[in-house]
C-alpha cells in the first residue's frame, strides 16, 4: 500500500509545487513507485514533471473527482513518474463540491490504485478548501515547505488547529512529517531569524524541521519552464543537492 504525502501551506510561492515535483522525482530515482496528484488549478506540477503540454485534457484530476473518468483512465505517464494533472477546470470542483462537503472523493478513488504504487505525493493549492481537505483526508504525512521570510511562517498555527480538526473527524492517521525551509540563504540575517523562529513554530506544532533546508538558486526557478524537475534539470545546483538530502530524510522519518 502507498504511503501518501501532501504538501500544503495556505500561502502561495513557498515551493509546494516545486518540492513535490522534487519529491516525486527524487523517489522515482531511489526506485520507487510514485504517483504525483496535482489538486492545485494552477496545474503547474504535471509541465514540472514532463507531461507533453498537449495532453488529453479530459483525463484530470477534475474529471475524476466528478467521477467522470476512472483514476486508472486519468494516469498519465511521464519519464519521471506516473501523474495524474489538473487545470483550471478544477476550480469549477471547489465549487462543486463544498455544496455537499465531500472531503473523501480523492480517497476513495486512490484505494482503486494505492497497491500499484510505494509512494503517492499531493500538491495543493495556497488555500485551506474543499481541495486542500481532499487531500487531507487522503494523506498519511503532511509536509510544509515554508520560503524563508518571516511573513510566510503566519498561518501554520491555524494549519495546526485544521490538521487537529480533520485528525478528529475523517483522517485520524494524518501526522505532520516536517516542515521544510525553501529559498534559503544562510548568509542573510532574515534566514537565521527565520530559521529561529520555524523552529520554535515547528516545535509548538509538535513537529520538526528537516535538517535539509532547500538553498535559493536560479536552477530551481528556471527547471517548471523548461518542463523539467530540479534533478533533471540541474543535478549539480545547490537545491538539487538540497533536495536530495529532504529525500532521504523523508524516507529516513517515516521508518518510525
Ligand atoms: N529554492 C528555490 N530557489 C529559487 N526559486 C525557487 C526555489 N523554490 C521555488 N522557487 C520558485 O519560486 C516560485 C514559487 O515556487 P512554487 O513551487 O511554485 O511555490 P507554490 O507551489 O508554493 O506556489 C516559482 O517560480 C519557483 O520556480
Ligand atoms: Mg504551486
Amino acid at each position: 500500500m502507498a504511503v501518501t504525502f501532501v504538501l500544503t501551506n495556505q500561502k502561495g510561492g513557498v515551493g509546494k509545487t516545486t518540492t513535490t515535483a522534487a519529491l516525486a522525482a527524487g523517489l522515482a530515482a531511489a526506485g520507487k513507485r510514485v504517483l504525483a496528484i496535482d489538486l492545485d488549478p494552477q496545474g503547474n506540477l504535471g509541465f514540472s514533471l514532463g507531461l507533453d503540454i498537449d495532453t488529453d485534457q479530459s483525463s484530470t484530476i477534475y474529471e475524476v473527482l466528478r467521477n467522470r473518468v476512472s483514476i486508472r483512465e486519468a494516469l498519465h505517464r511521464t519519464e519521471v513518474c506516473d501523474v495524474i494533472p489538473s487545470n483550471i477546470l478544477l476550480s469549477q470542483a471547489e465549487i462543486e463540491l463544498q455544496t455537499d462537503n465531500r472531503v473523501t472523493l480523492l480517497k476513495e478513488s486512490l484505494k482503486e490504485v494505492a497497491a500499484d504504487y510505494d509512494f503517492i505525493v499531493i500538491d495543493t493549492p495556497p488555500s485551506l478548501n474543499i481541495l486542500t481537505m481532499n487531500a487531507y483526508a487522503a494523506s498519511d504525512y503532511l509536509i510544509i515547505p515554508m520560503a524563508a521570510e518571516i511573513l510566510s511562517l503566519v498561518g501554520l498555527i491555524q494549519l495546526q488547529e485544521t490538521v487537529e480538526g480533520v485528525k478528529s473527524s475523517v483522517n485520524p492517521r494524518l501526522r505532520v512529517l516536517g516542515i521544510l525551509l525553501t529559498k534559503y540563504n544562510r548568509r542573510t540575517r532574515l534566514a537565521a531569524d527565520v530559521l529561529e523562529m520555524a523552529s520554535t513554530v515547528a516545535e509548538q506544532t509538535n513537529t520538526a524541521l528537516f535538517d535539509a533546508k532547500i538553498r535559493a538558486g536560479v536552477a530551481a526557478a528556471e527547471a517548471p519552464a523548461h518542463g523539467e524537475n530540479i534533478f533533471a534539470y540541474a543535478p549539480a545546483s545547490n537545491p538539487a543537492k538540497d533536495y536530495e538530502c529532504f529525500v532521504g530524510e523523508v524516507l529516513e522519518r517515516i521508518k518510525d
